[in-house]
């Protein structure tokens, strides 16, 4: 027999979590307007919202903390993390962020003028929110098979090469400052992008002459998946597979906060000095100088350990298994979720899920209301709310696919965790049919409306 996937770590210390009841929860989340953002965490049992800055960190990450060097200049603490960037990506030129959002603002201002178009494979909201608020475009350039949850294809997150080179035809390199890979594509499922399209993609941006830079979030998980499907690399190092991945573009974007295996923290990674410096401007008003950008020294050093960690196979191997675990659970039970299972996340097709319910009453977010209030468990809408309006018409834009996201965070979680999940989300599937009406909004703000929108259910 094999043996079965396993955590890559034991457990030294713990935090205690409240089991609320289905009562308290029907009164909390009507009391915050139906916005699961809005809940305190201690009401939620298990929360899922994101795997972002969620993660649990290691001994050694912790022993970093406490040696991390607080000097505002020449930090050892970034040094350390330059170094480790460098390697791991092969990129020169690093500048630490707050976060990814930070690292999006510095190098957009630099890079995305009004008019502008940035083509890439499903941009993450606040990546397309950082261009659409200095009035370019975001063109998705996914495969179209991304966008049906049942086709079962190994790199989802790919870029239809098509599509991308009609773009490069209609606007140019004169409005085209840089295409954006993302791995693995959130927003299409946690799905990966192979070497092979990274090397197609990169061929045709030379052609044209455009830039390509990535979007590097969940680049761990994105080379498990590679060494995984992609024949060529089933021998190579993850470490190896990252270096490779990068070697295609002329630099990334990074939310530390997933694949760094820390609770804050990002980076630009650059290649061009000329652009290293014409960020670094940006970077020093909005985060702060050159060898911190908005860190703390300790979160520089606890991040370089935590990229190593992030990159180690038996971690991977555990990381992406547990999702699988759970994933492989739902299926199972006939409750559909985007395929094949994604890096980070299981999405569930609230389309499928809740057929009753019409989409301009928000299924998705409608089946993350029903799941908080069965079981406690707090997922995220990626569906109609976050898709938001046309920024032109103001009209709603409806996604081709209305997912309710349930990301797990990083070495938190245990197996007893997913069966719960499973089974909470089962309990629902049963009842589906009584489930025919969805919420209606009372408020929204102009822009990534979904953190902080309001809802009333909507009467029948
Ligand atoms: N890019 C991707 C692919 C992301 O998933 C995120 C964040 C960001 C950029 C922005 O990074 O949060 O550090 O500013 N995703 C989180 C999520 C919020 O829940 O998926 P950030």
């Amino acid at each position: 027999m094999d043996l079965p996937y396993t955590e890559s770590y034991r457990i030294k210390m713990v935090e205690e979590i409240y089991q609320s009841t289905p009562s308290e929860r029907e009164q909390w989340i009507e009391e915050k307007e139906f916005n699961l953002f809005n809940l305190e965490s201690q009401k939620v049992f298990i929360d899922l919202l994101t795997d972002s800055g969620t993660g649990a960190m290691s001994d050694k990450q912790w022993s970093e903390m406490m040696t991390g060097d607080e000097s505002y200049a020449g930090s050892r603490s970034f040094h350390q993390l330059k170094e480790t960037v460098q390697k791991l990506t092969g990129f020169r030129h690093l500048l630490p962020t707050h976060q990814g959002r930070a690292a999006e603002n510095v190098l957009f201002s630099a890079l995305v003028k009004e008019g502008h178009i940035v083509p890439g494979n499903s941009h993450f909201d606040t990546t397309k929110g950082h261009i659409e608020f200095r009035k370019a475009h975001a063109v998705d350039c996914t495969i179209d098979e991304a966008f049906d949850s049942q086709i079962i294809h190994p790199f989802k997150g790919n870029i239809d090469l098509s599509k991308l080179e009609k773009a490069y035809q209609e606007h140019g390199k004169e409005k085209i400052p840089f295409t954006l890979i993302t791995v693995t594509c959130n927003t299409s499922g946690g799905q990966p992008v192979s070497i092979e399209n990274i090397r197609e993609v990169k061929a045709l941006s030379d052609h044209y002459q455009i830039p390509v830079f990535f979007d590097g979030a969940r680049f761990a998980e994105n080379a498990y998946f590679i060494k995984e499907r992609e024949v060529e690399f089933a021998d190579w190092s993850i470490k190896a597979i990252v270096r490779e991945m990068f070697s295609y573009g002329d630099g990334m974007t990074m939310s530390a906060k997933k694949d760094g295996l820390v609770n804050i923290g990002g980076f630009i990674a650059l290649n061009s000095e000329e652009l290293y410096k014409e960020c670094g401007n940006f970077g020093i008003i909005y985060e702060g100088y050159l060898s911190y950008g908005g860190l703390a020294g300790r979160d520089l050093a606890a991040l370089a350990q935590g990229l190593h960690e992030a990159t180690e196979y038996p971690y991977l191997k555990a990381r992406i298994g547990q999702i699988e675990y759970l994933g492989n659970q739902l299926l199972a039970y006939g409750i559909p979720i985007q395929q094949p299972i994604g890096g980070h996340a299981i999405f569930i097709d609230a389309l499928r899920f809740l057929p009753h319910v019409p989409r301009e009453e928000f299924p998705a977010q409608t089946l993350g209301i029903e799941l908080y209030k069965e079981a406690g468990i707090r997922g995220v809408e990626i569906g109609t709310i976050l898709a938001d309006r046309d920024p032109e018409t103001r009209e709603n834009r409806y996604p081709k696919l209305e997912l309710l996201r349930l990301a797990i965070p990083r070495r938190t979680y245990l197996q007893s965790h997913m069966d719960y999940i499973a089974v909470a989300l089962k309990n629902i599937f049963d009842r589906r049919e009584l489930i025919k009406t969805g919420y209606e909004i009372t408020w929204e703000s102009p822009i990534l409306r979904h953190f902080t929108v309001k809802l009333k259910k909507k009467k029948k």
